[in-house]
């Protein structure tokens, strides 16, 4: 299956090859210009938070032009970044801040520039500090809140950008962040979790409604993380569990804006999440997106547990597996992602699929001069390859985003997970492109 003769004639002539960021990620200039914390600000910053800060991240904030030159200069053709909410808004709502308007401005009129495809997610996990001050994710009030920010910049940058992708990934944000606690803002529990994931499911379709509203030529999508699920051996309580967890980690946020509601029935223990609804909110769940994106980084092998109650499974780390894994500890597992595009496109009505991040991290080194990551350029031969045999079969897959331009800030993880296609020293800010970069700009020569 896994021929390394992919080329990119391979792919319909409108496919999109882009390359996907995030403003935290990257940006740094965490308190210049105007802009307040975010909850990223706060948790990093806190002396028990071990893994360093995106104070300064790649630099992006006085960078951007670099970066964006890189871009071209790689033969890619579209660039997915985020707005940190509270450079636009300092506290959340109220007045807005014009350094930071102008500067996604001039981040937008630089790709436009360089013939780069700017598609902005509107939420990358940011949350103004102001906010989570007020209860975050957790206060229904959050669906004011995000409306007032996202018609706010629909609204600011409408005749600029037309692709707009609302969240990235809440089952990422809310479940690492409102239930694990090991990611911002840090809260536990389901009492956290599930007011949190309803608000974050009503902002995903109202996020949609805004931008259709003000930009009716937008082209609207929200992005997904997804991983499958495989069970341990096939004893029945073990295949069970794969299903419990599939429902939340692969259907909990897309099935609602479908209109089918959340995957309560297989997993009957998340039926609390009811307590939250209030009247309306099945139809206010629901949005028509034109796209979806999809973000598949490993897989889970399941099994049956105890814990956590009510879901009643648990996952097998890698590790104790025996498999091939990146330096975070996951999984690497290409064809997995053949799969999640074959779960997605059998949903009724999913249009459009785009992967809007796709990659692989390693303990890349700079010697001489050049980072040699083969097994990079090997991960994407294999998910090329993926990607056009799913074409052939008729899956509406429209385009791929290369996680990431340049080495950044990796959430909880800090620097030491390498995503990019270009190399960062975090000392000096000083790019390299790596051999897999090279690989991809060969690829895509036209
Ligand atoms: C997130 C990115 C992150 C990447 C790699 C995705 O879940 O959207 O922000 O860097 O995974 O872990």
């Amino acid at each position: 299956m896994y021929s390394s003769k992919i080329n990119s004639k391979d792919f319909p002539k409108n496919f999109i090859w882009g390359v996907a960021s995030s403003a935290y990620q990257t940006e740094g200039a965490w308190d210049s210009d105007g802009k307040e914390n975010s909850i990223w600000d706060t948790f990093t910053n806190d002396k028990k938070f071990p893994n360093g800060n995106g104070n300064t991240a790649t630099n992006f904030y006085h960078n951007y032009e670099d970066d964006i030159k890189k871009i071209k200069e790689l033969n890619l053709s579209a660039f997915r970044f985020s707005i940190s909410w509270s450079r636009i808004f300092p506290l959340g709502i109220g007045e807005p801040n014009q350094e930071g308007i102008d500067y996604y401005h001039a981040i937008i009129d630089c790709c436009i520039e360089n013939g780069i495809e700017p598609w902005v997610t509107l939420y990358h996990w940011d949350l103004p500090q102001a906010l989570e001050n007020l209860g975050g994710w957790t206060n229904r009030e959050i669906i004011d809140w995000f409306s007032y920010y996202a018609d706010f910049c629909t609204k600011e940058y409408s005749s600029k950008i037309k692709k707009w992708i609302v969240l990235n990934e809440p089952m990422s944000f809310i479940g690492l962040g409102y239930f694990m606690g090991i990611h911002a803002p840090g809260k536990k529990g389901l009492k956290n979790f599930l007011p949190a994931a309803h608000h974050a499911t009503l902002c995903q379709a109202e996020g949609g409604r805004i931008i259709r509203k003000n930009i009716p030529d937008a082209f609207i999508g929200t992005s997904f993380s997804c991983s499958v699920v495989t069970p341990k051996n096939l004893f029945r309580r073990h295949r069970k569990a794969a299903k419990r967890l599939d429902a939340l980690l692969n259907r909990f946020f897309i099935e609602p804006a479908l209109g089918l509601g959340y995957p309560t029935k297989d997993i009957p223990g998340l039926k609390r999440i009811e307590k939250y609804f209030q009247d309306g909110d099945e139809e206010f769940m629901k949005f028509d997106f034109d796209f979806i994106g999809i973000q598949y980084y490993f897989r889970i092998v399941a099994q049956y547990s105890f814990f956590p109650p009510l879901l009643f499974a648990n996952e097998i780390p890698a590790k104790k597996r025996n498999v091939k894994t990146n330096n975070m500890g996951m999984e690497i597992y290409p064809k997995g992602l053949y799969k999640m595009l074959k779960k997605f496109s059998k949903y009724k009505n999913v249009k459009h699929i785009y992967i809007t991040e796709s990659g692989v991290c390693f303990d890349d080194e700079l010697i001489n001069g050049e980072v040699e990551d083969k097994n990079r350029i090997k991960y994407f031969k294999k998910t090329f390859v993926i990607c056009s045999k799913a074409i052939k079969r008729g899956i509406k897959l429209k385009g791929y985003f290369v996680w990431t331009l340049v080495d950044n800030f990796e959430w909880a993880d800090g620097f030491k997970p390498r995503f990019g296609i270009v190399y960062n020293d975090f000392e000096t800010q000083k790019r390299t492109i790596k051999k897999s970069g090279y690989w991809l700009k060969s690829f895509l020569k036209k």
